[in-house]
């Protein structure tokens, strides 16, 4: 008779969700096609990769133990390594342990300790996204404790030290803004006392100082993944997926597991603005969100492009237990949610008919200003097939769509590098790397983002897992 434990289903043996050993060492990629003389740098990127570790099992796909990736484009070709992250999460997981308070997996502490620590320190499993922030090229997740990436090996320095402010012990979104114009790096971060504080701070990219700019204080608090920002505000996007503080008290349950749906209360727009601190708010219909696209001022009005679920329902579709029955569909809708000055309620209109997650901008020259084009990946499930994929061009002035798909791939987010001294909005590449739907290999394209057509196929032996976020990095 069998008397195997039982543990839950895995994720780890199916595309996209493979993987191969890491590569500490550059090897290179076989190159099909031109990449342009400009594109010189490196592709940096990150994604949960390890699932299933000796007795630990992520029960949600944000709390895979996190992989760094780099494709080097340079004048010799294009050369390929990664390395798993070494964490305190990660060196636990390996152990069996689940100390750290995660995205959606319990944790297991004795109850003494429960006692003395209500809620357990967060997990430094930095999976999400990856910037160069000053000098630093910085892994983040949605916590207290961002790590620094050495650029030649991609090992972990080291945590970011921030300066003793007023945001210490606070969670911070791994999607920081850049603002090049005030030579300024601008995030959120949520601290949770009897009320919860949503503060906006600023930093010059070397400095480590946060200097809060506004906050916003919230008896039910929304889970923020991103905020939008144009020259004057910084926006929250306090959605109806929300949590009271007192219900994180003394328990094992992942961080989101005590989130809400309250659509009742709708979706309240927060603008900070960032020389006064002053808040505003409006309220529009419920609706879920990730990701901002992008933000811009316009007369009396301030305007919001978003992707937009219709409930929260997707952070349940993205646990392991669902994602072994079914891939998730990821392909929200771009809204556009203009804010007037005076008006209370916002509206909400539909942009395009395409629906897409990661999305990506030309990011330096749009972010805070007027814009005519979003990309993104779509990802779905499609009917006794593999997993469907599509890298996207919307053109919001015509509301027209373009997309480049390879049924053997399963493409993530695209990263926009602009060419230099390039006129139009769209003159520059799409970086994007796919996974392959039958094969332990990987992939990244150069996808020229004026015609969403392919320049380059840089394809490399090593399965990696699909993935968040990444930069395109010097
Ligand atoms: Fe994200």
């Amino acid at each position: 008779m069998a008397t195997m434990l039982a543990h839950p289903p895995s994720i780890e043996t199916r595309a996209p969700f493979r993987r191969s050993r890491e590569y500490h060492t550059v090897v290179p990629a076989v190159v099909e096609g031109e990449v342009p003389h400009w594109l010189r740098g490196e592709l940096v990127r990150t994604c949960p990769a390890v699932f299933d570790a000796a007795g630990w099992h992520a029960r949600h796909w944000f709390d895979g133990l996190g992989m760094v990736y780099a494709f080097h484009i340079g004048e010799a070709g294009i050369g390929f390594r990664s390395r798993l992250l070494d964490s305190e999460a990660a060196r636990d997981a390996w152990q069996g342990k689940a100390r750290l308070g995660s995205f959606g997996t319990p944790t297991v502490r004795p109850l003494w300790q429960r006692l003395v620590e209500p809620v357990p320190r967060i997990t430094d499993n930095n999976n999400v996204n990856i910037a160069r922030i000053g000098q630093d090229l910085v892994a983040m997740t949605e916590g207290n404790r961002q790590l620094v990436i050495d650029d030649t090996t991609l090992a972990v320095d080291g945590p970011v030290r921030y300066a003793s402010d007023a945001l210490h012990g606070s969670i911070m979104t791994a999607h920081p803004h850049f603002d090049a114009e005030r030579n300024s790096v601008v995030n959120v971060a949520t601290a949770f006392g009897r009320k919860g504080t949503i503060s906006v701070y600023e930093h010059a990219p070397g400095a480590r100082r946060r200097e809060v700019v506004g906050a916003w204080q919230t008896g039910r608090i929304p889970y923020v993944h991103t905020f939008g920002l144009t020259p004057r505000n910084a926006i929250l996007v306090a959605h109806p997926f929300a949590v009271k503080t007192s219900k994180m008290l003394w328990s094992s349950k992942g961080y989101i597991d005590h989130f809400d749906w309250h659509p009742e209360a709708g979706t309240h727009l927060v603008l900070i603005d960032r020389d006064s601190g002053a808040v505003r708010e409006h309220v529009t219909e419920p609706f879920f969100a990730f990701h901002t696209v992008n933000a811009f001022e316009r007369g009396d009005e301030t305007v919001l492009d978003l992707l937009a679920y219709p409930d929260a329902g997707i952070v349940d579709a993205l646990r392991i237990e669902r994602m072994v029955e079914e891939l998730p569909d990821l392909r929200p809708a771009l809204l556009r949610i203009v804010m007037r000055q005076g008006v209370t309620r916002a509206t909400v209109e539909r942009l395009g008919d395409t629906g897409f997650e990661f999305p990506a901008t030309n990011y330096r020259r749009v972010t805070g200003r007027p814009y005519r084009y979003a990309y993104g990946a779509a990802n779905w499930p499609q009917a006794g097939q593999a997993y469907a994929s599509a890298v996207v061009k919307l053109d919001l002035e015509s509301g027209t769509s373009s997309a480049f798909r390879d049924e053997a791939w399963v493409f993530g987010e695209p990263v926009f590098v602009a060419r230099p001294h390039g006129e139009e909005e769209d003159d520059g590449v799409l970086l994007t790397v796919g996974s392959a739907q039958d094969a332990d290999s990987a992939q990244l394209a150069v996808i020229d983002a004026r015609t969403m057509t392919p320049l380059a196929r840089a394809t490399v032996a090593s399965a990696i897992p699909l993935g968040f976020h990444g930069s395109f990095v010097h």
